[in-house]
Protein backbone atom coordinates (compact mmCIF):
# COMPACT_ATOMS: atom_id res chain seq x y z
CA UNK A 1 0.00 0.00 0.00
CA UNK A 2 1.37 3.69 -0.86
CA UNK A 3 1.31 6.32 1.66
CA UNK A 4 -1.97 8.54 2.00
CA UNK A 5 -3.54 11.28 3.99
CA UNK A 6 -7.22 10.88 3.72
CA UNK A 7 -9.73 14.01 4.03
CA UNK A 8 -12.76 14.05 3.64
CA UNK A 9 -14.75 16.34 6.01
CA UNK A 10 -18.09 16.92 4.04
CA UNK A 11 -20.96 16.92 6.47
CA UNK A 12 -23.36 13.90 4.86
CA UNK A 13 -26.96 14.14 5.89
CA UNK A 14 -28.96 11.44 4.65
CA UNK A 15 -32.32 9.97 4.61
CA UNK A 16 -36.27 10.81 4.11
CA UNK A 17 -37.37 14.74 4.50
CA UNK A 18 -33.96 15.79 5.53
CA UNK A 19 -33.92 18.52 2.53
CA UNK A 20 -35.92 20.53 5.28
CA UNK A 21 -33.21 21.24 7.26
CA UNK A 22 -30.80 22.52 4.43
CA UNK A 23 -31.15 26.40 5.94
CA UNK A 24 -29.67 24.92 9.23
CA UNK A 25 -26.84 23.48 7.54
CA UNK A 26 -26.44 27.04 5.15
CA UNK A 27 -26.17 28.68 8.44
CA UNK A 28 -23.75 26.22 10.51
CA UNK A 29 -21.52 26.50 8.13
CA UNK A 30 -21.23 30.27 7.51
CA UNK A 31 -23.42 31.08 4.46
CA UNK A 32 -25.33 34.67 5.22
CA UNK A 33 -26.00 35.31 1.79
CA UNK A 34 -26.54 31.96 -0.82
CA UNK A 35 -26.71 31.33 -4.21
CA UNK A 36 -29.38 28.89 -4.54
CA UNK A 37 -28.39 27.14 -8.18
CA UNK A 38 -30.78 24.18 -9.64
CA UNK A 39 -31.06 22.42 -13.20
CA UNK A 40 -34.04 22.25 -15.93
CA UNK A 41 -36.87 21.75 -13.82
CA UNK A 42 -37.12 18.89 -12.24
CA UNK A 43 -35.96 19.93 -8.76
CA UNK A 44 -38.65 22.36 -9.27
CA UNK A 45 -41.64 19.65 -10.46
CA UNK A 46 -41.09 17.61 -7.53
CA UNK A 47 -40.86 21.20 -4.92
CA UNK A 48 -38.02 20.06 -3.63
CA UNK A 49 -36.96 24.05 -4.59
CA UNK A 50 -39.46 25.01 -2.81
CA UNK A 51 -38.90 22.87 0.37
CA UNK A 52 -35.06 24.69 0.03
CA UNK A 53 -36.71 27.87 -0.04
CA UNK A 54 -38.46 27.58 2.93
CA UNK A 55 -35.87 26.28 4.86
CA UNK A 56 -33.70 28.93 3.95
CA UNK A 57 -36.04 31.55 4.90
CA UNK A 58 -37.17 29.90 8.19
CA UNK A 59 -33.13 29.85 9.36
CA UNK A 60 -33.14 33.80 8.61
CA UNK A 61 -30.78 33.15 5.02
CA UNK A 62 -31.37 35.27 2.31
CA UNK A 63 -30.71 33.92 -0.96
CA UNK A 64 -30.88 34.61 -4.94
CA UNK A 65 -31.46 31.78 -7.85
CA UNK A 66 -30.10 30.54 -10.51
CA UNK A 67 -31.75 27.57 -12.56
CA UNK A 68 -31.05 25.94 -16.06
CA UNK A 69 -28.24 23.96 -15.79
CA UNK A 70 -27.53 21.82 -18.50
CA UNK A 71 -26.53 18.39 -17.97
CA UNK A 72 -22.81 18.59 -19.11
CA UNK A 73 -22.64 21.87 -17.55
CA UNK A 74 -21.30 24.64 -19.74
CA UNK A 75 -18.93 27.47 -18.77
CA UNK A 76 -21.08 30.01 -19.94
CA UNK A 77 -23.78 29.64 -17.50
CA UNK A 78 -20.62 29.62 -14.81
CA UNK A 79 -19.61 32.76 -16.09
CA UNK A 80 -23.07 34.30 -15.45
CA UNK A 81 -23.34 32.73 -12.15
CA UNK A 82 -19.96 34.27 -11.25
CA UNK A 83 -21.37 37.94 -12.15
CA UNK A 84 -24.41 37.37 -10.18
CA UNK A 85 -22.72 36.31 -6.90
CA UNK A 86 -20.42 39.45 -7.26
CA UNK A 87 -22.93 41.33 -8.16
CA UNK A 88 -25.06 40.25 -4.97
CA UNK A 89 -22.48 40.02 -2.12
CA UNK A 90 -22.77 35.90 -2.29
CA UNK A 91 -20.86 34.33 0.37
CA UNK A 92 -22.15 30.52 -0.17
CA UNK A 93 -23.30 28.30 -2.60
CA UNK A 94 -26.15 25.62 -2.47
CA UNK A 95 -26.34 22.76 -5.48
CA UNK A 96 -29.72 21.28 -5.65
CA UNK A 97 -29.83 19.17 -8.47
CA UNK A 98 -27.32 16.10 -9.55
CA UNK A 99 -23.46 16.13 -10.64
CA UNK A 100 -23.99 18.50 -13.44
CA UNK A 101 -25.45 21.68 -10.75
CA UNK A 102 -23.06 20.47 -8.21
CA UNK A 103 -20.35 20.84 -10.77
CA UNK A 104 -21.15 24.17 -12.11
CA UNK A 105 -21.81 25.18 -8.42
CA UNK A 106 -18.35 24.55 -7.49
CA UNK A 107 -17.05 26.38 -10.56
CA UNK A 108 -19.06 29.16 -9.68
CA UNK A 109 -17.42 29.08 -6.05
CA UNK A 110 -14.14 28.48 -7.23
CA UNK A 111 -14.88 31.75 -9.87
CA UNK A 112 -15.75 34.26 -7.61
CA UNK A 113 -12.97 34.69 -5.72
CA UNK A 114 -10.47 34.70 -8.74
CA UNK A 115 -9.22 37.42 -10.47
CA UNK A 116 -8.61 35.79 -14.16
CA UNK A 117 -10.74 33.02 -16.11
CA UNK A 118 -12.31 30.72 -14.03
CA UNK A 119 -11.28 28.03 -17.25
CA UNK A 120 -7.74 28.34 -15.60
CA UNK A 121 -8.54 26.41 -13.47
CA UNK A 122 -9.82 23.86 -15.84
CA UNK A 123 -6.74 23.81 -17.76
CA UNK A 124 -4.65 23.09 -15.13
CA UNK A 125 -3.43 25.66 -12.62
CA UNK A 126 -4.71 24.72 -9.10
CA UNK A 127 -7.37 25.88 -7.75
CA UNK A 128 -5.81 27.96 -4.00
CA UNK A 129 -9.47 29.15 -2.97
CA UNK A 130 -13.42 29.00 -3.14
CA UNK A 131 -16.77 30.03 -1.90
CA UNK A 132 -18.05 27.49 0.54
CA UNK A 133 -20.54 24.81 -1.30
CA UNK A 134 -23.57 22.77 -0.42
CA UNK A 135 -25.74 20.18 -1.96
CA UNK A 136 -29.25 18.68 -1.85
CA UNK A 137 -28.68 15.75 -4.22
CA UNK A 138 -31.13 14.53 -6.10
CA UNK A 139 -29.77 11.52 -8.30
CA UNK A 140 -26.73 9.25 -6.96
CA UNK A 141 -23.99 9.37 -9.82
CA UNK A 142 -21.12 11.27 -10.14
CA UNK A 143 -20.20 11.00 -6.53
CA UNK A 144 -19.96 15.24 -6.88
CA UNK A 145 -21.55 15.55 -3.47
CA UNK A 146 -18.64 14.01 -1.52
CA UNK A 147 -15.70 14.81 -4.11
CA UNK A 148 -13.51 17.66 -4.82
CA UNK A 149 -13.81 17.33 -8.29
CA UNK A 150 -15.73 19.40 -11.51
CA UNK A 151 -16.42 19.17 -14.78
CA UNK A 152 -17.12 21.49 -17.26
CA UNK A 153 -17.70 21.78 -20.67
CA UNK A 154 -16.55 24.79 -22.46
CA UNK A 155 -19.22 25.24 -25.19
CA UNK A 156 -16.91 27.17 -27.39
CA UNK A 157 -15.33 23.65 -29.21
CA UNK A 158 -17.36 21.55 -26.63
CA UNK A 159 -14.35 20.76 -24.84
CA UNK A 160 -15.35 18.92 -21.53
CA UNK A 161 -12.59 19.11 -18.63
CA UNK A 162 -12.09 19.04 -14.83
CA UNK A 163 -10.08 20.23 -11.85
CA UNK A 164 -9.91 18.69 -8.28
CA UNK A 165 -9.18 20.59 -4.87
CA UNK A 166 -10.03 19.80 -1.31
CA UNK A 167 -11.21 23.32 -1.63
CA UNK A 168 -14.45 22.20 -3.73
CA UNK A 169 -15.26 19.63 -1.32
CA UNK A 170 -18.74 20.26 -0.49
CA UNK A 171 -19.50 21.39 3.65
CA UNK A 172 -22.45 19.14 3.16
CA UNK A 173 -24.52 17.49 1.26
CA UNK A 174 -28.05 16.11 1.99
CA UNK A 175 -28.88 13.19 0.90
CA UNK A 176 -32.64 12.23 0.69
CA UNK A 177 -33.15 8.76 -1.45
CA UNK A 178 -37.05 9.44 -1.68
CA UNK A 179 -35.64 12.52 -3.81
CA UNK A 180 -34.29 9.84 -6.70
CA UNK A 181 -37.65 8.35 -6.68
CA UNK A 182 -38.42 10.31 -9.79
CA UNK A 183 -35.68 9.90 -11.95
CA UNK A 184 -36.16 7.94 -15.30
CA UNK A 185 -34.94 4.58 -15.62
CA UNK A 186 -32.66 5.64 -17.77
CA UNK A 187 -30.80 8.24 -15.57
CA UNK A 188 -30.88 6.00 -13.02
CA UNK A 189 -29.03 3.28 -14.94
CA UNK A 190 -26.74 5.76 -16.10
CA UNK A 191 -25.60 7.13 -12.41
CA UNK A 192 -25.63 2.73 -11.75
CA UNK A 193 -22.76 2.97 -14.56
CA UNK A 194 -21.05 6.17 -13.06
CA UNK A 195 -20.51 4.38 -9.62
CA UNK A 196 -19.70 1.26 -11.06
CA UNK A 197 -17.16 3.36 -13.04
CA UNK A 198 -15.67 4.97 -10.13
CA UNK A 199 -15.05 1.96 -8.46
CA UNK A 200 -13.53 0.06 -11.64
CA UNK A 201 -11.20 3.21 -11.84
CA UNK A 202 -9.72 2.57 -8.41
CA UNK A 203 -10.06 -0.97 -8.66
CA UNK A 204 -7.48 -2.02 -11.17
CA UNK A 205 -4.34 -1.03 -10.08
CA UNK A 206 -1.11 -2.01 -9.73
CA UNK A 207 -0.40 -1.48 -6.54
CA UNK A 208 0.15 -4.56 -4.46
CA UNK A 209 -1.42 -5.75 -1.26
CA UNK A 210 -4.43 -3.15 -0.99
CA UNK A 211 -6.94 -6.09 0.19
CA UNK A 212 -8.46 -3.58 2.53
CA UNK A 213 -9.91 -1.09 -0.41
CA UNK A 214 -10.34 -4.40 -3.07
CA UNK A 215 -12.67 -5.58 -0.56
CA UNK A 216 -14.39 -1.77 -0.14
CA UNK A 217 -14.50 -1.43 -3.93
CA UNK A 218 -16.04 -5.39 -4.32
CA UNK A 219 -18.53 -3.94 -1.86
CA UNK A 220 -20.00 -1.21 -3.28
CA UNK A 221 -20.05 -3.68 -7.05
CA UNK A 222 -21.58 -6.41 -5.30
CA UNK A 223 -24.36 -3.84 -3.99
CA UNK A 224 -24.87 -1.81 -7.15
CA UNK A 225 -25.22 -5.38 -9.10
CA UNK A 226 -27.81 -6.02 -6.41
CA UNK A 227 -29.34 -3.17 -5.56
CA UNK A 228 -29.84 -1.75 -9.61
CA UNK A 229 -32.38 -3.97 -10.95
CA UNK A 230 -34.44 -3.96 -7.82
CA UNK A 231 -35.09 0.04 -8.29
CA UNK A 232 -35.30 -0.13 -12.67
CA UNK A 233 -38.02 -3.09 -11.68
CA UNK A 234 -39.89 -0.75 -8.70
CA UNK A 235 -38.73 2.91 -9.04
CA UNK A 236 -39.93 3.53 -5.55
CA UNK A 237 -38.05 0.99 -3.98
CA UNK A 238 -36.32 3.61 -1.07
CA UNK A 239 -34.37 0.82 0.71
CA UNK A 240 -32.77 0.08 -2.50
CA UNK A 241 -32.53 3.30 -3.74
CA UNK A 242 -30.63 4.63 -0.06
CA UNK A 243 -27.99 1.49 -0.83
CA UNK A 244 -27.10 3.04 -3.89
CA UNK A 245 -27.19 7.18 -3.07
CA UNK A 246 -24.57 6.17 -0.44
CA UNK A 247 -22.89 3.38 -2.38
CA UNK A 248 -22.40 6.31 -5.32
CA UNK A 249 -20.88 8.77 -2.03
CA UNK A 250 -18.79 5.98 -0.89
CA UNK A 251 -17.34 5.42 -4.15
CA UNK A 252 -15.56 8.53 -5.06
CA UNK A 253 -14.88 10.09 -1.65
CA UNK A 254 -11.79 8.18 -2.73
CA UNK A 255 -12.18 5.77 0.45
CA UNK A 256 -11.99 3.08 -1.71
CA UNK A 257 -8.67 4.09 -3.78
CA UNK A 258 -6.54 5.58 -0.99
CA UNK A 259 -3.16 4.31 -1.12
CA UNK A 260 -3.58 2.65 -4.46
CA UNK A 261 -1.99 3.87 -7.88
CA UNK A 262 -5.66 4.45 -9.91
CA UNK A 263 -6.27 4.69 -13.93
CA UNK A 264 -9.07 6.79 -15.22
CA UNK A 265 -8.70 6.54 -18.60
CA UNK A 266 -12.04 4.86 -18.87
CA UNK A 267 -13.37 8.45 -17.93
CA UNK A 268 -10.70 10.67 -19.65
CA UNK A 269 -11.89 8.35 -22.73
CA UNK A 270 -15.80 8.99 -22.22
CA UNK A 271 -15.59 12.88 -21.18
CA UNK A 272 -14.46 13.27 -25.30
CA UNK A 273 -18.19 11.02 -26.03
CA UNK A 274 -20.07 13.10 -23.66
CA UNK A 275 -18.50 16.23 -24.75
CA UNK A 276 -18.55 15.82 -28.54
CA UNK A 277 -21.88 14.14 -28.54
CA UNK A 278 -23.75 15.60 -25.27
CA UNK A 279 -24.59 12.13 -24.11
CA UNK A 280 -25.17 11.48 -20.21
CA UNK A 281 -21.56 10.59 -18.60
CA UNK A 282 -22.52 7.47 -17.46
CA UNK A 283 -23.86 6.23 -20.79
CA UNK A 284 -20.85 7.44 -22.26
CA UNK A 285 -18.90 5.27 -19.41
CA UNK A 286 -21.09 1.90 -20.35
CA UNK A 287 -19.74 1.89 -23.97
CA UNK A 288 -15.90 3.09 -23.28
CA UNK A 289 -15.42 1.00 -19.79
CA UNK A 290 -15.98 -2.55 -21.05
CA UNK A 291 -14.11 -1.73 -24.28
CA UNK A 292 -11.05 -0.55 -22.36
CA UNK A 293 -11.35 -3.82 -20.03
CA UNK A 294 -11.17 -5.87 -23.12
CA UNK A 295 -7.89 -4.00 -24.38
CA UNK A 296 -6.08 -3.91 -20.94
CA UNK A 297 -6.91 -7.52 -19.12
CA UNK A 298 -3.87 -8.55 -20.65
CA UNK A 299 -1.64 -6.42 -18.32
CA UNK A 300 -3.10 -7.98 -15.06
CA UNK A 301 -5.69 -11.21 -16.38
CA UNK A 302 -5.68 -12.06 -12.13
CA UNK A 303 -7.12 -9.04 -11.43
CA UNK A 304 -9.73 -9.39 -14.14
CA UNK A 305 -10.25 -13.02 -12.93
CA UNK A 306 -10.45 -11.43 -9.49
CA UNK A 307 -13.63 -9.07 -10.36
CA UNK A 308 -15.02 -12.13 -12.56
CA UNK A 309 -15.39 -14.17 -9.61
CA UNK A 310 -15.69 -12.00 -6.78
CA UNK A 311 -18.00 -9.84 -8.29
CA UNK A 312 -20.22 -11.46 -11.17
CA UNK A 313 -19.50 -15.15 -9.33
CA UNK A 314 -17.96 -16.67 -12.34
CA UNK A 315 -16.13 -19.80 -11.78
CA UNK A 316 -12.76 -19.58 -12.10
CA UNK A 317 -10.54 -21.75 -14.98
CA UNK A 318 -7.60 -22.04 -13.67
CA UNK A 319 -6.65 -24.35 -17.23
CA UNK A 320 -7.53 -20.87 -18.44
CA UNK A 321 -7.65 -17.81 -16.51
CA UNK A 322 -8.11 -15.15 -19.50
CA UNK A 323 -11.13 -17.26 -20.74
CA UNK A 324 -12.40 -16.10 -17.05
CA UNK A 325 -11.12 -12.87 -17.32
CA UNK A 326 -13.11 -12.10 -20.38
CA UNK A 327 -15.92 -14.06 -19.22
CA UNK A 328 -15.85 -11.44 -15.74
CA UNK A 329 -15.63 -8.85 -18.76
CA UNK A 330 -18.79 -10.33 -20.58
CA UNK A 331 -21.04 -9.99 -17.12
CA UNK A 332 -20.26 -6.37 -16.58
CA UNK A 333 -21.34 -5.40 -20.42
CA UNK A 334 -24.41 -7.85 -20.04
CA UNK A 335 -25.33 -6.13 -17.00
CA UNK A 336 -24.95 -2.49 -18.90
CA UNK A 337 -27.34 -3.77 -21.04
CA UNK A 338 -29.78 -5.27 -18.61
CA UNK A 339 -30.43 -2.28 -17.02
CA UNK A 340 -31.21 -0.35 -20.28
CA UNK A 341 -27.64 0.99 -21.19
CA UNK A 342 -26.14 1.27 -24.39
CA UNK A 343 -23.18 -0.93 -25.25
CA UNK A 344 -21.75 0.52 -28.85
CA UNK A 345 -21.26 3.88 -30.68
CA UNK A 346 -24.62 3.07 -32.45
CA UNK A 347 -26.51 2.84 -29.13
CA UNK A 348 -24.83 5.39 -27.76
CA UNK A 349 -25.46 8.11 -31.28
CA UNK A 350 -21.34 8.16 -31.72
CA UNK A 351 -19.98 7.93 -34.97
CA UNK A 352 -17.20 5.46 -35.81
CA UNK A 353 -15.93 8.64 -38.42
CA UNK A 354 -15.16 10.91 -35.36
CA UNK A 355 -12.78 8.19 -33.65
CA UNK A 356 -10.01 10.67 -34.85
CA UNK A 357 -11.35 13.73 -33.68
CA UNK A 358 -11.77 11.71 -30.55
CA UNK A 359 -8.21 10.63 -30.41
CA UNK A 360 -7.13 14.01 -31.03
CA UNK A 361 -9.00 15.48 -27.92
CA UNK A 362 -8.39 12.92 -25.58
CA UNK A 363 -4.53 14.15 -26.00
CA UNK A 364 -2.25 11.22 -25.22
CA UNK A 365 0.63 13.56 -24.88
CA UNK A 366 -0.96 15.87 -22.01
CA UNK A 367 -0.03 13.53 -19.59
CA UNK A 368 -3.61 12.31 -19.59
CA UNK A 369 -2.37 8.77 -19.78
CA UNK A 370 -3.85 6.37 -16.66
CA UNK A 371 -2.16 4.90 -14.02
CA UNK A 372 -3.06 0.99 -14.80
CA UNK A 373 -1.82 1.03 -18.43
CA UNK A 374 -0.48 4.15 -20.33
CA UNK A 375 -2.30 4.45 -23.92
CA UNK A 376 -0.69 5.56 -26.77
CA UNK A 377 -2.56 7.51 -29.79
CA UNK A 378 -2.93 4.13 -31.40
CA UNK A 379 -4.02 1.92 -28.09
CA UNK A 380 -6.70 4.74 -27.74
CA UNK A 381 -8.16 4.37 -31.31
CA UNK A 382 -7.92 0.78 -30.48
CA UNK A 383 -10.15 1.21 -27.42
CA UNK A 384 -12.64 3.60 -29.26
CA UNK A 385 -13.08 0.87 -32.06
CA UNK A 386 -13.93 -2.12 -29.60
CA UNK A 387 -16.40 0.26 -28.25
CA UNK A 388 -17.84 1.17 -32.10
CA UNK A 389 -18.86 -2.39 -32.35
CA UNK A 390 -19.25 -4.02 -29.12
CA UNK A 391 -21.92 -6.62 -28.63
CA UNK A 392 -23.30 -8.97 -26.37
O1 LIG B 1 -31.82 19.34 -15.03
P1 LIG B 1 -32.90 18.57 -14.37
O2 LIG B 1 -34.26 18.94 -14.82
O3 LIG B 1 -32.77 18.57 -12.87
O4 LIG B 1 -32.75 17.04 -14.87
C1 LIG B 1 -31.66 16.22 -14.56
C2 LIG B 1 -30.80 15.90 -15.78
O5 LIG B 1 -31.56 15.96 -16.95
C3 LIG B 1 -32.18 14.86 -14.18
N1 LIG B 1 -32.46 14.68 -12.77
C4 LIG B 1 -31.61 14.85 -11.73
N2 LIG B 1 -32.23 14.51 -10.58
C5 LIG B 1 -33.50 14.15 -10.91
C6 LIG B 1 -33.66 14.26 -12.30
N3 LIG B 1 -34.81 13.96 -12.93
C7 LIG B 1 -35.84 13.55 -12.17
N4 LIG B 1 -35.75 13.40 -10.83
C8 LIG B 1 -34.59 13.68 -10.17
N5 LIG B 1 -34.52 13.49 -8.86
O6 LIG B 1 -31.14 13.94 -14.52
C9 LIG B 1 -30.41 14.46 -15.61
C10 LIG B 1 -28.93 14.25 -15.34
O7 LIG B 1 -28.48 15.07 -14.28
P2 LIG B 1 -26.92 15.29 -14.05
O8 LIG B 1 -26.75 16.20 -12.90
O9 LIG B 1 -26.28 15.65 -15.34
O10 LIG B 1 -26.44 13.80 -13.67
P3 LIG B 1 -25.17 13.26 -12.96
O11 LIG B 1 -25.30 13.36 -11.49
O12 LIG B 1 -24.91 11.95 -13.56
O13 LIG B 1 -23.98 14.27 -13.35
C11 LIG B 1 -23.27 14.12 -14.55
C12 LIG B 1 -22.14 15.13 -14.61
O14 LIG B 1 -21.20 14.92 -13.56
C13 LIG B 1 -19.88 14.80 -14.12
C14 LIG B 1 -20.17 14.18 -15.47
O15 LIG B 1 -19.08 14.28 -16.35
C15 LIG B 1 -21.38 14.96 -15.92
O16 LIG B 1 -21.01 16.21 -16.45
N6 LIG B 1 -19.01 14.07 -13.21
C16 LIG B 1 -18.62 14.70 -12.08
C17 LIG B 1 -17.77 14.12 -11.17
C18 LIG B 1 -17.35 14.84 -9.95
N7 LIG B 1 -17.63 16.12 -9.86
O17 LIG B 1 -16.76 14.26 -9.02
C19 LIG B 1 -17.21 12.78 -11.37
C20 LIG B 1 -17.90 12.01 -12.45
O18 LIG B 1 -17.02 11.04 -12.93
C21 LIG B 1 -18.44 12.80 -13.60
O19 LIG B 1 -17.44 13.05 -14.58
ZN1 LIG C 1 -17.88 9.36 -13.50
Amino acid sequence: MENFNFYSPTEFVFGKGRAAETGIYVRKYGGTKVLMHYGGGSAVRSGLIDTVRKSLAYAGIAYCELGGVQPNPRDTLVYKGIELCRNEGIDFILAVGGGSVIDSSKAIALGVPYAGDFWDMYSGKPVEKALPVGTVLTIAAAGSEGSGDSVITKEDGMLKRGTGSEHLRPKFSVMDPALTQTLPAYQTACGATDIMAHVFERYFTNTKEVEITDRLCEAVLLTMVRETPRVIADPDNYEARANIMWAGTVAHTNLCGVGREQDWNSHGLEHELSGLYDVAHGAGLAVIMPAWMEFVHNHNVMRFCQMATRVFGCQMNYEDPEATALEGIRCFRSFLKSIGMPINFAELGAKEEDIPTLVEKFGVGDGRTGGFVKLSAADVTEIYKIAAHAAL
